[in-house]
């Protein structure tokens, strides 16, 4: 029979063996910053011993962890107040999550270190090859298109042969609008989606954004129409972001909606915030589907019905877009009913980046 100090003694060794195995790196600091424990692997990472010195001595060269210091942030004991880093460390990206937890009824920091360079590698090679692809395929495409506008220009058709033009043009367009997005998408995910502010004067901006959707507009016999703001709205903002989010929520709300519906476009200031409202009554996002909409290559189970054929990337690049713009976007939706999307852009430079 194995007595409770036997089993205490198992539980010991066991978290022992477990400390030294485990692939992660881990430390306990105290309030006043002192590492108070690290494990074999942490001391792999960190080439130094740390046990008694100040944390910010030994992870000096890694500026985000000073920076989101757990200590000035003012983490909190208990398993669901933890914080996520990324820094670099003696060459390796490293991903840190910082629990509050009491030691000796004090307030003291459980830390997390994990080597993720290999993972960063990969995400970065797949960036490369996704940059390297949009834009190669970019100009033969460029050049698909130039002729076919010429031989539809200069040329005689049947009337059998232009539908079959047409058809292929249409088939460049959605290539060119796949090319588009991947490479928006590799600008995101490689960090140089930037922002470059610039005056623009947003009613002006809209309206003659908006009369590219006339023809498919009139084509599907939506109607959309733009509530103009009453005077100029001036606002500082990067235009190319600012053109993906009009030009993927307004594409978003013709292509789901039915014939014969509406779609309405609106512009509101707000306690130092402008706000596009842009709503339509078409077939809704289903409840089920709702969290997950701003998702890469994710669509609702009901899109299918209206546009067979989409990627379910242009939600992705409008949540991106507005998290340059430092604003916000949320909406309401009801299936069947019809979906409003709201974005919310600060009116202030000075408080964009
Ligand atoms: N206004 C809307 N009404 C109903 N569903 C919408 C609306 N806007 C977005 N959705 C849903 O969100 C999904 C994601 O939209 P997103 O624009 O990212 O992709 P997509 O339209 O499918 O394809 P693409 O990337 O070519 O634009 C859509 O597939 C659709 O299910
Ligand atoms: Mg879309």
């Amino acid at each position: 029979m194995r007595n409770k100090k036997d089993k205490l003694i198992d539980e010991r060794k066991f978290r022992e063996v477990l400390l030294a195995t485990i692939p992660y790196g881990i430390d306990i600091v105290d309030k006043n910053g002192k590492v108070l424990f690290m494990n074999k692997k942490l001391l792999s990472i960190f080439g130094v011993k740390a046990v008694g010195k100040k944390c910010w001595e030994i992870y000096k060269d890694n500026k985000t962890q000073c920076v989101n210091c757990p200590l000035k942030k003012g983490v909190k004991p208990g398993k669901t107040d933890v914080l996520k880093s990324e820094g670099c460390m003696g060459g390796k990206i490293i991903s840190i999550s910082h629990t509050g937890m009491m030691h000796d009824g004090d307030l003291a920091i459980l830390e997390v270190f994990s080597d993720i360079t290999k993972e960063k590698e990969i995400e970065e090679a797949k960036n490369e090859f996704l940059s390297m692809a949009s834009h190669q395929l970019r100009t033969p495409l460029t050049g698909i298109k130039w002729t076919l506008e010429h031989l539809s220009e200069k040329e005689k058709f049947t009337e059998t042969g232009r539908k079959y033009l047409d058809n292929v043009f249409s088939c460049v367009e959605r290539l060119n609008e796949l090319v588009t997005l991947l490479l928006s998408i590799s600008r995101i995910e490689s960090g140089n989606f930037k922002a470059s502010p610039e005056l623009i004067e947003l009613v002006g901006f809209i309206e003659k954004s908006l009369t590219e959707f006339q023809p498919i507009c009139e084509k599907k016999q939506v109607i959309c129409s733009f509530a103009k703001h009453p005077g100029k709205l001036e606002l500082k903002i990067d235009k190319t972001a600012f053109g993906h989010i009009l030009r993927n929520l307004a594409g978003n709300a013709v292509d789901y909606t039915k014939s014969g519906g509406k779609v309405e476009i609106s512009l509101e200031e707000k306690n130092g915030f402008v706000i596009l409202k842009i709503q339509d009554d078409g077939i809704g996002i289903p409840k089920k589907d709702q969290s997950g909409i701003f998702g890469k290559f994710v669509r609702a189970s009901n899109a299918h019905t209206l546009k067979p054929d989409g990627n379910g990337l242009g939600l992705y690049i409008v949540k991106e877009a507005v998290k340059l713009l430092n604003g916000e976007i949320w909406f309401e939706s009801e299936e069947g009913r019809g979906t409003i999307f709201y974005v919310s852009l600060p009116s202030y430079p000075q408080l964009q980046k």
